[in-house]
């Protein structure tokens, strides 16, 4: 899957799905916009693309905010002037019983989770089109989750971010299908990053049954037909496939990266 070239600014860069899927985008040739609300994350990001020989530049981005997005596209366009691959990562996880999530804290998870895919894709589109134009295609992938296909205790305001995620992804990839942008979701299971990982402290803490952390992972494991959780590469390969033109008639699908966890 070769991306020369290809010009493509990831969100949530500073960590986990999104710094990997940056490091893996840009060893394939790609030209790297790292983006995050945390600025040392994403530079560090950067750092490491540079040190393997890859091109990056830090985007200092709070993806809920229109401006933010406006101001990103503007650098983007002097940069580059053209958009081949946004990848919406950043994001975060509420895990609360239903009762004691507040709707503060649920207008939050669907600010950073939903808002922004919106945001985003709403900014991007013009210089994804233009790309389009130049090249025949250009690619947008959303992070869903699992929880965006099923439900799931304590995520009750995370699920509905997700499966909104999935169901927006499936509009813009009608509308946008004409412009020759293609738009896809990514549905991880459990991926051990700092949200994964802390989405699964936050389920002992509010009284799920499990002993530790490690208990809790191992058991995800043990019910994983693959075996074990994935790791951000897992999530990553697919990413770069789904930017890359070989998934070039690939639009509106939802792909699971779970080791098979939701097969069952
Ligand atoms: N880790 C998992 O188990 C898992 C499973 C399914 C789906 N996902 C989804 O994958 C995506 C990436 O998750 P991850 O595990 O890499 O998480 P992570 O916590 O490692 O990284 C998320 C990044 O998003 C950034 N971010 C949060 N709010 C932001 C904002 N307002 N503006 C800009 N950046 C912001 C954070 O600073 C962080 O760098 C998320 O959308 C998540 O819901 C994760």
């Amino acid at each position: 899957m070769q991306l020369k070239d290809k010009v493509i600014l990831v969100t949530g860069a500073a960590s986990g799905i999104g710094r990997q899927t940056c490091l893996s985008l840009a060893a394939r040739g790609a030209r790297i916009h790292a983006s995050d609300i945390d600025r040392d994350g994403a530079a560090e990001t950067c750092r490491r693309i540079e040190a393997e020989g890859g091109r990056a530049s830090f985007l200092h981005h709070d993806v809920t905010q229109p401006e933010a997005w406006r101001d990103v596209m503007q650098v983007i366009e002097r940069q580059n002037g053209r958009l081949d691959g946004l990848v919406n990562s950043a994001g975060l996880m509420v895990v609360r019983p239903f009762q004691q999530t507040d709707f503060e804290l649920y207008r939050r998870q669907q600010t950073v989770n939903v808002d922004s895919v919106w945001l985003g894709c709403q900014a991007a589109q013009s210089l994804l089109a233009r790309a389009a134009e130049e090249s025949g295609g250009a690619s947008i992938v959303n992070l869903s989750s699992i929880l965006g296909l099923k439900g799931g205790s304590m995520h009750s305001a995370y699920c509905t971010s997700k499966g909104a995620v999935r169901l927006l992804t499936k509009a813009l990839a009608i509308e946008m299908g004409k412009l020759k942008i293609r738009v896809n979701s990514v549905h991880p299971g459990l991926v051990e990053t700092p949200l994964g990982l802390g989405s699964m402290t936050d389920m002992i803490k509010y009284g799920a049954p499990l002993p530790s952390l490690d208990a809790a992972v191992s058991m995800v494991a043990q019910r994983t037909p693959l075996g074990r959780a994935a790791q951000p590469l897992d999530v990553a390969n697919v990413i770069a496939f789904l930017c890359a033109d070989e998934s070039q008639y690939v639009t509106g699908s939802e792909l699971t990266v779970d080791g098979g966890f939701s097969a069952q």
